[in-house]
C-alpha cells in the first residue's frame, strides 16, 4: 500500500518540502500503526517545514507534532483496529515521521485514547496548542489562581496556544485580558470572550523598574522574551506566570524582586514529554470542562497537505490566527 505524506528534506544547502507518495515500507518501527484523519499546524511545525528551523533531529522527515486518527493494527494489546486515538509531541514530526501523512506508526507509549466527547477533528483542532493552554490552566490552578483570584492574562492571544487558553479560561468563570499584535484581531479577541485587549507594545515594554502596580492574578505566556519580563513586574501577590513559548523571544530580564516581595511564581509548562498519566488526564478535561467554545467555527480553519507549507510560513511570520487543522485521507478530499 502507500500513502501521501508531506517530507521536508536538507542536504547540505538544498533544502525541499513537498507531498511524496510513500510505500509502507517508509512507516518507521513502532507497535501502532494508525490511519490519520486529521492533523494540524503548531508553531514547531512552522520551524520544521524552514530549512533554519533547528527542530528536525533526521531528514528526511514527515513533519507534524499532533496527529489523530483509527488504529489499522496494533502489535500492543491495549489498541484494537477501530479504536479512535490521537499523539502529540515525544519525537513525532521531528524524529519520527509526524502527523502529516495519511498513515503513521508509532509507539504505544505515544498513543492516548481518544476521549469521550470529542472527535478526532475537535481533538485537533485543540492539538498540541491547547494541550499546551490546559497544562498552563492546571499549573495556575495548582498555584491556588482561582476564577475569584482577579483577571488572568493570555498573551500571543491570537495563536494557537493563546486563543485556546483564553476560550477555556472565560469558560472556566475567569476575567481573562488578552494581549495581542494583530490590532485587527480584537474583536476576534472580544467574540472568545476578552474582557480587556492590550497591545503587543504595552506588553513587551522595556521598563527600569523591577515591580509595578498589580494587576494580574496569573498568566498564560506563549510568548516569552520582554513580555514575560512584563508579566513578572505586573503580576499580582502570591499570582502565577505560565510561560511556555518563546515568540517574542527567549531572555527573560529580571529581578528577584517579584519572586521575594510578591511571592510571585513563574511555572514552566511543557507538552512534549509530558507524562502519559497528566496526558490523558488533561485530554478528559479537554473534551469536557476545558472544550474550547467555538473550536470549530471561530478558533479553527481547514487545509489539506498541500496548503501546510503556506500555512507553516505564516505561522513563522506571526500571521496565523488561531489554529488550522489539515485534512488526511478520505478527508483530504
Ligand atoms: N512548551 C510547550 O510544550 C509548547 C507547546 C506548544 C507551543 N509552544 C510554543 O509556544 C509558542 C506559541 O505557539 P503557538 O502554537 O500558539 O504559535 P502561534 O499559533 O504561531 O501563536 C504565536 C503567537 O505569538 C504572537 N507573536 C508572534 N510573533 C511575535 C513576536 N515577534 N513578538 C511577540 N509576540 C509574537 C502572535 O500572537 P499575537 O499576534 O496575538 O500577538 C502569534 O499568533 C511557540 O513559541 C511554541 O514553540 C510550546
Amino acid at each position: 500500500m502507500t500513502y501521501r505524506a508531506l517530507v521536508v528534506n536538507k542536504q547540505g544547502d538544498d533544502f525541499s518540502v513537498a507531498v511524496a507518495q510513500l510505500e509502507d515500507s517508509n512507516l518507521p518501527a513502532g507497535d501502532v500503526t494508525i490511519r490519520v484523519e486529521w492533523s494540524s499546524v503548531n508553531y514547531k511545525d512552522g520551524l520544521a517545514c524552514s530549512p533554519n528551523g533547528r527542530v528536525v533531529r533526521s531528514y528526511p522527515m514527515v513533519p507534524g507534532v499532533d496527529l489523530a486518527g483509527i488504529v489499522e493494527n496494533s502489535t500492543d494489546s491495549r489498541y484494537r483496529p477501530g479504536d479512535a486515538v490521537l499523539v502529540t509531541g515525544f519525537d513525532l514530526g521531528v524524529a519520527h515521521p509526524g502527523g502529516f501523512a495519511e498513515r503513521a506508526r508509532v509507539p504505544a507509549a505515544w498513543v492516548v485514547p481518544l476521549p469521550a466527547g470529542l472527535t478526532t477533528k475537535e481533538a485537533m483542532a485543540i492539538g498540541t496548542a491547547g494541550l499546551t493552554a490546559a497544562l498552563s490552566i492546571e499549573a495556575l490552578e495548582r498555584s491556588g489562581v482561582r476564577p475569584s483570584s482577579g483577571p488572568v492574562i493570555v498573551t500571543g492571544a491570537t495563536g494557537g496556544v493563546g486563543s485556546t487558553a483564553l476560550s477555556m479560561l472565560v469558560q472556566l468563570g475567569y476575567t481573562v485580558a488578552a494581549s495581542t499584535g494583530k490590532a485587527s484581531e480584537h474583536a476576534f479577541l472580544r467574540e472568545l470572550g476578552a474582557a480587556e485587549v492590550l497591545s503587543r507594545e504595552e506588553v513587551s515594554a522595556e521598563s527600569t523598574r523591577p515591580m509595578e502596580s498589580e494587576r494580574w492574578a496569573g498568566a498564560i505566556d506563549p510568548v516569552g522574551g520582554a513580555t514575560t519580563t512584563y508579566l513578572l513586574r505586573t503580576t499580582k501577590y502570591g499570582g502565577a506566570v505560565a510561560v511556555s513559548g518563546l515568540t517574542g523571544g527567549t531572555a527573560v530580564n529580571t529581578t528577584v524582586f517579584p519572586f521575594i516581595l510578591r511571592g510571585v511564581s513563574l511555572l514552566g509548562i511543557d507538552s512534549v514529554m509530558c507524562p502519559m498519566a497528566t496526558r490523558e488526564h488533561v485530554w478528559q478535561r479537554l473534551a469536557t470542562d476545558l472544550k474550547p467554545h467555538g473550536l470549530l467555527e471561530s478558533i479553527a480553519v481547514e487545509t489539506g497537505l498541500e496548503g501546510v507549507p503556506a500555512v507553516a510560513a505564516e505561522i513563522l511570520a506571526g500571521r496565523v490566527r488561531g489554529r488550522t487543522l489539515v485534512r488526511l485521507g478520505e478527508q483530504d478530499a
